[in-house]
């Protein structure tokens, strides 16, 4: 029986979200995890903002880490998930929206991130959300892949 959807609410993440944090990464993830480390740096730091959508009993259904930098009029998403069981429910689908409010409430102008080229998922996604091609970066992953650059703006 499949486990019932959570409502998609993205809430910003806390230090208490941790564990769950890597255990989402952990089923999502095969290559270029974010390891404790980073996780807990990026809670601390002003500039770096996770959402989250909790699941069952304190696992997380779904998660997105946001980047901004200094002198830049976008930000970054930098990492988008939603666990294996809970996919195709449009979880990402508010995750990306709201990530586009936290754009658009801290005043950048657009929401730029990075997508393997076999990544069919996401790239549909991100093109149903409004994103654009605005470069292709060489031998950004760790296989040797190109990378996709897309930006959405916001406004
Ligand atoms: C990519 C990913 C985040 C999508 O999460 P999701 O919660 O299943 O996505 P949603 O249910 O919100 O889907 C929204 C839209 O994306 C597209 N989409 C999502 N999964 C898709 C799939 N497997 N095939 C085709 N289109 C897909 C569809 O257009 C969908 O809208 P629709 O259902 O109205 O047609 C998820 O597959 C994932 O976590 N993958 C592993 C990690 C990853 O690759 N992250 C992205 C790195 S750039």
């Amino acid at each position: 029986m499949k486990t019932p959807a959570p409502a998609p609410r993205p809430r910003p993440a806390t230090p208490a979200d941790l564990e769950a944090l890597l255990a989402l990464e952990k089923l999502c993830f095969e290559f270029n995890r974010m390891g404790r480390r980073s996780f807990r740096r990026l809670l601390e730091r002003p500039s770096a903002h996770i959402l989250v959508i909790d699941g069952a009993d304190g696992t997380l259904a779904a998660s997105a880490v946001l980047l901004s930098r200094q002198g830049t009029r976008g930000m970054r998403l930098y990492s988008l998930a939603t666990h294996p069981d809970l996919r195709g429910r449009g979880l990402a689908k508010a995750m990306v929206a709201a990530a586009l409010e936290l754009v658009r409430a801290t005043g950048h102008q657009w929401l730029s991130l990075e997508v393997h080229p076999e990544n069919d998922a996401a790239r549909a996604l991100y093109e149903r959300l409004g994103f654009h091609q605005t470069s292709v970066e060489e031998d950004y992953y760790a296989d040797g892949s190109h990378a996709f650059r897309l930006r959405r703006y916001v406004g």
